[in-house]
């Protein structure tokens, strides 16, 4: 089971937290009756939120669940751009603020959602003029600028798939998924500002979509000469003067089907390569915008500022789908948290009175780390409301947040979720529930949660086990894009019809919900999720390498940090150098953000009779914990003499 050590500290944790009371006066959400409404008949609940969606034509049923495969709102009609733009464009909020984008070198732009509906619409006529079609994929490698929503929003309203790849990842990384999704279409640019330098995204488009089947690249022009880039002619499109030549008109949404499908969006998981998480329609619609209500407590005067990237799921559903779809003025900021200062952030809320800030336990750990000397300097009394994800947060982190950012005032919401559940399913409602730092509380109203032990019984209250949710929900994932079996597997396969998140968490004496952190050799730094299989692969890549092993070392900022222990070929020489090659060699697959923070050099690793790496004692060494359990171990000296270096090495 994940952390011990977390559970050590929980144990601990006493502290609670009533929703402070003038933010209960005006919350959406202030019975607790709410609760049994929901799991008094689920359907008839999530029946009552598709209502705050509009569909071209109604579905006939609520939910049609053949374990493992849901189908929701089953032949209702309905288009997700429709919902997050052009449904506000008829109403009073035409003219409201949708998107304020502050951008990197100091540029900002504002856009209405009447502004962001004609843009839309334009990129809409611009894929269709590209040959993109209804159900074709469609990849985006976008820095965190107007034209990733736009971009993605355009695909959603002729119908198309968008696959949205992080821009930090590697042109490989790229590769990967425009194979795996088969995509037609890229949209990049010609580079990325992060931190006052340029990050050359188009000439990693080139190399990425080399004999894969992509035919065309647009290409929005972000950065200008400095890029460096080239253009290929008959197969790059700028995508400013497309937009110039495409017709004003407004573009029809195509009329989809709740199970059509709305985005791939890949994450890692235990083995092999990412998966394509795929979300559909109608549920992902239903799911998003409910929980802008219910868990988000968002209003119409509302200033929201998420500080994901787009790149990963938060920003699919808590920038781009789920504020859009609630008619939110949102905050979009393409840069980093401390450039040009540490000040950025709190420089922005100050700057649009934002009212909403959700950010992950690591960004909190980082404040707290520089001191609350940064966010005193400014005027943060708008806030209302403060929310984390990513990560399980560290009561300390949840009171630092609490008190420097929140000055009490603000409830603080942790919620849990993942790239498969489409939205927050563990959290509290901010004007209902008793917080408690560290827990995420409760599941979310229409959402079963429960912790078991390896037959799937629920264990009693102050007890540990997995994290199961036992009953379908409309933004579920609905299978892996291209792999329907390795879904059920994953998913499904320990507990029939139960959804296995990978999660260890632990009921304490109250039945709050506490997460403890992955089961699996998934690993969590600083909130993107890496598979240790993947940068164990990476590695072996290198013609250096003959075997390693990656595992997550409780990191006191990132939560977890990469580290890998590596067996090197006959002859090879080991040392600084070769470290810094094999860490530019994991950047290079993959992205920066699976860089090895260390690289041990070991003769051999430990494994178990069957072959087997014992990663478990690996993350003992690196922890500085007693070795666990070695029976199992082949040659235990093994073990020991990795003990003796790691220890010279700590020195
Ligand atoms: C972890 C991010 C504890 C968890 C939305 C999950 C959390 C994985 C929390 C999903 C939280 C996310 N407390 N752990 N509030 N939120 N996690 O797919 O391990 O990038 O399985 O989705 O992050 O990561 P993903």
């Amino acid at each position: 089971m994940a952390s011990s050590d977390r559970f050590d500290t929980l144990l601990s944790e006493i502290r609670t937290f009533a929703p402070p009371s003038d933010f209960v006066a005006q919350a959406n959400f202030s019975d607790p009756g709410i609760y049994e409404i929901a799991a008094a008949d689920p359907e008839a609940y999530w029946a009552q939120q598709a209502g705050h969606i509009d569909w071209f034509s109604h579905y006939k049923t609520v939910l049609d669940w053949q374990p493992p495969h849901a189908k929701w709102f089953v032949d209702g009609k309905l288009n997700a751009t429709y919902n997050a733009v052009d449904r506000h464009r008829l109403t009073s909020r035409k003219n409201k603020a949708a998107i304020m984008w502050e951008g990197e070198p100091g540029d900002s732009r504002v856009l209405t959602y009447d502004m962001l509906g004609r843009e839309v619409d334009r990129a809409a006529h611009v894929l269709t003029s590209l040959g993109v079609k209804r159900g074709d994929r469609v990849a985006i490698y976008l820095p965190m600028i107007p034209e990733l929503p736009i971009a993605m929003l355009a695909c959603a309203k002729i119908g198309a798939i968008h696959t949205v790849v992080f821009a930090g990842f590697s042109s490989v990384a790229l590769k990967d998924r425009i194979e795996d999704a088969e995509a037609q279409l890229l949209i990049t640019a010609d580079a990325s500002w992060r931190r006052g330098s340029v990050v050359p995204l188009k000439n990693n488009a080139d190399l990425a979509v080399e004999g894969t089947s992509v035919q065309r690249v647009l290409v929005v022009n972000r950065v200008g000469a400095a890029a460096n880039s080239q253009m290929r002619e008959g197969r790059d499109v700028d995508w400013e003067t497309a937009m110039a030549a495409a017709p004003t008109s407004a573009f029809p949404a195509a009329v989809m089907d709740a199970e059509d499908v709305l985005y791939i969006l890949y994450t890692s998981g235990t083995t092999g390569k990412p998966k394509g998480i795929v979300h559909t329609t109608g549920g992902y619609m239903v799911g998003v915008n409910t929980s802008m209500r219910t868990v988000f407590d968002l209003k119409d005067d509302d200033v929201y500022f998420c500080t994901a990237d787009i790149g990963w799921v938060t920003g699919h559903t808590y920038i781009v789908y789920g504020p859009l779809s609630a008619g939110a003025t949102l905050v979009m900021y393409e840069g980093a948290p401390d450039f040009p200062d540490r000040e950025r952030y709190w420089r922005i809320i100050e700057k649009y009175g934002c009212t909403i800030f959700y950010t992950a336990p690591t960004s909190i750990r980082t404040f707290m780390k520089w001191g609350p000397q940064y966010v005193e300097k400014h005027d943060l009394r708008t806030l209302r409301w403060l929310g984390t994800v990513g990560e399980p947060i560290n009561p300390e982190a949840w009171m630092w947040y609490n008190e420097h950012v929140g000055k009490g005032r603000c409830p603080i919401v942790d919620t849990w979720w993942q790239t498969e559940t489409g939205c927050a399913m563990i959290a509290p409602l901010p004007g209902i529930t008793k917080t408690k730092p560290g827990s995420a509380t409760h599941p979310v109203p229409g959402v079963s949660a429960r912790v078991v032990d390896e037959a799937g019984e629920p264990v009693a209250l102050g007890q540990g086990g997995y994290l199961v949710l036992d009953k379908p929900w409309p933004s579920m994932l609905r299978t892996i894009w291209k792999d329907d079996e390795r879904f059920a597997k994953t998913y499904f396969g320990k507990y029939p019809g139960v959804y296995l998140p990978g999660d260890g968490a632990r009921l304490d004496g109250d039945g709050y919900i506490w997460i403890l952190g992955r089961v699996d050799d998934v690993i969590n730094v600083s909130g993107h999720r890496i598979g240790t299989m993947e940068v164990e692969s990476a590695l072996v890549d290198h013609q250096s390498v003959a075997e390693a092993a990656v595992i997550g070392r409780t990191h006191d900022v990132k939560g977890q940090a990469i580290t890998a222990f590596v067996t090197v070929k006959e002859g090879v020489t080991t040392g600084d150098e070769l470290v810094a090659e094999l860490k530019a060699h994991v950047v290079k697959l993959i992205g920066a953000m699976a860089r090895p923070e260390e690289i041990h050099f070991t003769a051999e690793l430990p494994k178990t009779r069957s072959a087997k790496i014992m990663r478990r004692l690996l993350r003992d060494i690196a922890e500085g914990r007693a070795i666990g359990d070695t029976t199992t171990l082949a040659d235990a000296n093994v073990i020991e003499a990795l003990k003796l270096q790691y220890q010279d090495r700590e020195q």
